[in-house]
């Protein structure tokens, strides 16, 4: 079983519809998934359908077997679940006081259950990010190819390495473009430079920018099931592919 943590410097480059649609293409490729959701939008489960009104989460059961919904599309999943600001101060404290609070809900699942396990997290430096960097086997940093993406890097993957620092378990983490424009000169100039200085990390798919994502989100859905053809979805299933290729090696 692997734990992959997507994760990132910079808010809103793309970690929730990443995570759920490589889940799904994991999903489609016959892997048991589960998609966990440790960022406090609890934004997940919008984008698979889940009753507006469900509160239920893991700010509230933990992460356990009975806290596990199912999906129309093929994955599981736990929400973060709906909380107040009081509630969150609290969870928050108590998850300082237990860095391994992710890594024992996770050791508890029915063994077995699932082939990967997918963390969402909120970006730059959270005791959510810490949590579910010391479950994680593998990170993805999600970028975008503009500069202000480029910049968060140094110190996101510096977080990654300090809270990694000594796991045999831990296989290491990549970068993944999300957002590439089809045509644009900075865009491209942007990806060269990531090219330069970060070859080893990089996946070597792009996703690129396809206006069918945010129109899949508003129909409560994974792009890969609302379209699955467009530029995007085709992306994300290289990069499906990719992960199990390179866990392969
Ligand atoms: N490849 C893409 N093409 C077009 N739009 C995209 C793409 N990926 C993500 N988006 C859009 O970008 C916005 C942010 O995406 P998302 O919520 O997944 O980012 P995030 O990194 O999880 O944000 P946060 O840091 O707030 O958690 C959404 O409106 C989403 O539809
Ligand atoms: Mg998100």
């Amino acid at each position: 079983m692997q734990v992959i943590a997507f994760v990132s410097g910079k808010g809103g480059v793309g970690k929730t519809t990443l995570a759920v649609n490589v889940a799904v293409a994991l999903a489609q490729r016959k892997m048991r998934v589960l998609l966990i959701d440790l960022d406090p939008q609890n934004a997940q489960r919008l984008h698979l359908g889940m009753n507006p009104d469900e509160i239920a989460g893991l700010t509230r059961e933990g992460i356990a077997d009975t806290s596990i919904f199912e999906s129309p599309f093929g994955i599981k999943f736990i929400p973060f679940g709906r909380v107040s600001e009081a509630e969150l101060e609290d969870f928050e404290a108590e998850l300082k006081l237990h860095p391994n609070w992710v890594t024992d809900g996770i050791d508890s699942l029915t063994p077995g259950c699932f082939d990967f396990i997918i963390l969402d997290t909120p970006p730059g430096p959270t005791v959510f990010l810490h949590q579910a960097l010391l479950a994680a086997h593998r990170a993805l940093v999600v970028v975008l190819a503009d500069a202000a993406s480029y910049a968060t890097i140094p110190t996101i993957t510096s977080l990654i390495e300090q809270y990694t620092a000594g796991r045999s378990d831990f296989f290491g983490m990549n970068l993944l473009i999300n957002q590439m424009p089809i045509h644009s000169k900075l865009g491209h100039q942007v990806r060269s430079a990531l090219y330069a200085n970060y070859a080893e990390l990089l996946v070597p798919i792009a996703v690129h920018k396809d206006p069918r994502v945010s129109q899949a989100l508003g129909f409560e859905r994974p792009v890969l099931q609302y379209e699955p053809g467009c530029k995007a979805s085709l992306d994300i299933q290289s990069v499906a592919d990719w992960l199990l290729d390179s866990i392969e090696q």
